[in-house]
């Protein structure tokens, strides 16, 4: 077991030394004035932070690596100013890997129910194709800096009757520590071969990016555990450039990005500067040209944490010409998982979270996509990158709940 918040003094986190794990610390800061909170504020974008309200004496959460903590410390090294709390990162890691390890996947069947490391997860894929041909397509959509390929898998139901059914794109693992959103899309893709039938795929046309950032997520499982980025070297010591940060020319740069490549929010030398997010941008561009206009109505793009439905624009207030239409598909969503365990906040990225240049949704959106959602799957609770296994299930389950409802409302509304 993990151990809760412990108190520590200021001194005692100086002298913290990280061992031989990579994973970095987590720490609870409690501003305790008006002032601290502001300079926590100053300071949100040079560090990690998972979690920063504008509420005093709540705690802000930050991430710290061994190469940024002592100059973190230093910026808050006013005692009277902040309290902090130690929170066991490493425990929830080890714990986490224990629980994924404990259940053994039955002989011969991937087991959803776990999380894989990229090698598997590609299995997987082939062995869907395999299984199904006629369903099933795996493409290579590109190659990452370290060499791995980018897949993307096409679910389609052949009918006769039906010459072109409308597409639907859904991406997971942009980010690489969100290890849940990886095994959300296994699950759909599960899903969908075996149910979708009667359901989804009788009517659209699936492309499922399980692992957009495949040389990150290998570094999650070989490394570190908080890794968010991609792995291309940018400067001698500085790696990875936020992917969801490299995309739209229109306002890339903006709020939420960084031009220092040691930033978790690097954005990168220039838009569609990444091997990964210029697959992606050809295999959408694709889709859009094959399909038309009007025949690629949705995309997904699956995040963790916080248990959020974010819609356009994630960069600013400026209200989105089709609000109306895209507040109603909200509303569906919502309600597709109320009565699930899990409860969803709606709203745009700078609304509820913080504001984003760059991002992926908001590209698809000014390519024409009508209705681009990016999905904060849970936890809600703070550090919810590390997500014991025992979760996957209920995950996909009201994901594939939502996808559903989704897909019924786009037949009602045209
Ligand atoms: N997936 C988010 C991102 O792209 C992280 C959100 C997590 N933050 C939170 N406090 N819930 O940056
Ligand atoms: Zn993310």
């Amino acid at each position: 077991m993990h151990l809760g918040p412990q108190s520590l003094t200021l001194f005692a986190l100086l002298h913290w030394s990280m061992g031989d794990n990579g994973n970095g610390y987590l720490v609870n800061v409690i501003p305790v004035t008006e002032s601290a909170l502001q300079l926590l504020t100053s300071i949100r974008w040079d560090y990690d932070f998972l979690e920063l309200d504008e509420d005093l004496q709540k705690p802000a959460v930050v991430h710290l690596t061994e190469a940024d903590k002592d100059e973190f410390l230093s910026k808050i090294s006013d005692e009277s100013q902040f309290k902090f709390e130690f929170l066991d990162l490493q425990g929830m890691i080890e714990e986490e890997r224990r629980q994924n390890n404990g259940t053994l996947s039955r002989q011969g069947s991937f087991d959803l129910n776990i999380y894989h490391p990229l090698n598997e997860i590609e299995d997987f894929l082939q062995s869907k194709q395999r299984d199904h041909p006629a369903m099933v397509n795996v493409t290579t959509i590109g190659r990452t800096h370290n060499g791995q390929y980018i897949q993307m898998i096409t679910i389609k139901l052949t009918r006769e009757d039906i010459k072109m059914k409308p597409a639907i794109w859904i991406d997971c693992g942009i980010h690489a520590r969100e290890h849940i959103s990886p095994a959300t899309c296994l699950g759909l893709i599960d899903r969908l071969i075996n149910q979708g039938e009667k359901g989804p795929l009788e009517h659209f046309d699936f492309f499922i990016l399980p692992v957009f950032n495949p040389d990150g997520y290998a570094y999650t499982w070989s490394n570190d555990r908080m890794w968010r980025k991609n792995r291309r070297p940018i400067t001698r010591s500085c790696t990875g450039v936020d992917l969801n940060r490299n995309f739209v020319p229109t306002d890339f740069g903006g709020p939420s990005t960084s031009s220092n490549p040691c930033s978790n929010i690097y954005k990168g030398t220039k838009a569609f500067s990444e091997p990964e997010t210029r697959a992606v941008a050809v295999a959408n561009l694709q889709i859009m040209k094959k399909y038309g206009r009007d025949m690629f109505p949705l995309h997904m793009s699956f995040h963790s944490y916080g248990q959020m439905i974010l819609r356009p624009y994630s960069h600013g207030v400026m209200p989105p010409p089709n609000l109306r239409e895209l507040d109603a598909i909200g509303n569906v969503m919502l309600k597709s998982v109320a009565r699930s365990r899990y409860t969803y906040r709606y709203g745009t990225s700078a609304a509820i979270l913080y504001a984003v240049g760059g991002a992926s949704a908001d590209w698809a959106y000014h390519q024409g996509v009508p209705y681009p959602f990016t999905i904060e799957l849970p936890p809600q609770t703070s550090g919810g990158f590390i997500y014991p296994a025992s979760n996957i299930k209920r995950t996909y389950n009201h994901i594939w709940k939502m996808v559903n409802a989704m897909t019924r409302h786009l037949r009602r509304n045209g």
